[in-house]
């Protein structure tokens, strides 16, 4: 297994290995070491089907159920359906409900960061990718809380966020969560500041989801949270991942945030596979 970076603050291409194949405990480890450091790992050329991404998931912990299958027809699903492409292979357009949906995950946000256990990592795979638009893009926020003066991280180190699934979603339309959504996605406490258990480096947890500050008045955490997004995602800090078919990325969602870039599901087809595992616990209940 090789590493080689792909972003001067984090992320790195691991090569040489075979994901389809069983993975033993001593390749795990690397990889799970390399996962912690790194914060995004890129596998090229794989050829996973949903069973072999399922036991690559099952590796690093218990699977996450879907939660738009799950609050709205009360299904439980581990595979998420990304892109333009429905159950019947049909490419949808840009104005289908899913793919207006979808395109909240413009903005950026750590996944299922609305749940009171949320994501540990997620692992995507791509089957058919657009010839144009289509990437995602990750930002470290532990590299971001490394630029914060004294006085920044004094005052979000104890703070406590509140993330609200359909405040963000209801940004692109209010008919961009079902009903059930509305009723049982109720707004969740999350730590602000999370550290993490392997390497001991912390790192500030926001994104789309964040409403607010616990304790603090929205005009002053409103700007609070922009300023730690904003720093956090500023230019020179983004990788921007062009996808091809056969790669799969896997990342850490205590630490990292992503974004669609957005792509015209008019011209193309966009069809990728996602998986979360699921977190051990509340960010509250993790060791400061
Ligand atoms: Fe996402």
């Amino acid at each position: 297994m090789q590493i080689t970076p792909l972003h001067a603050e984090f992320g790195a291409t691991v090569s040489g290995v075979d994901l389809a194949a069983p993975l033993d405990a001593a390749l795990f480890g690397e990889i799970d070491l390399a996962l912690n450091r790194y914060s995004v790992l890129l596998f090229r050329n794989q050829r996973l089907d949903d069973d072999s991404h399922m036991a690559v998931t099952r590796r690093f912990g218990a699977p996450e159920e879907n939660h738009v299958e799950f609050y709205t027809s009360g299904t439980i699903a581990y595979i998420g359906k990304i892109g333009n492409i429905d159950a019947n292979g049909k490419q949808l357009r840009n104005q289908a409900r899913k793919v207006v949906s979808q395109t909240a995950n413009n903005m950026w946000h750590s996944d299922s960061s609305f749940r009171e256990t949320p994501s540990l990592h997620s692992l995507l795979y791509a089957y058919e990718v657009p010839a144009e638009g289509g990437d995602t893009e990750f930002v470290s926020a532990r590299a971001a809380y490394q630029r914060l003066d004294d006085a920044t991280r004094n005052r979000i180190d104890d703070a406590v966020g509140i993330h609200d699934y359909i405040f963000s979603r209801t940004k692109v339309g209010e008919d961009a969560v079902s009903e059930g959504q509305r009723t049982y996605m109720r707004p969740v406490r999350q730590r602000l500041v999370r550290r993490n258990p392997v390497t001991g480096d912390k790192n500030y947890y926001v994104g789309s989801h964040v409403c607010a500050i616990e304790g603090m008045d929205d005009d002053e955490a409103r700007p609070l949270i922009d300023q730690l997004i904003n720093e956090a995602t500023r230019e020179q800090s983004v990788y921007r991942h062009q996808w091809q078919a056969g790669d799969l990325v896997i990342w850490d969602n205590r630490c990292v945030l992503h974004r669609g870039a957005g792509y015209d599901a008019d011209r193309f087809r966009r069809r990728l596979h996602q998986t979360r595992v699921r977190g051990t616990g509340p960010t509250l209940a993790e060791p400061g």
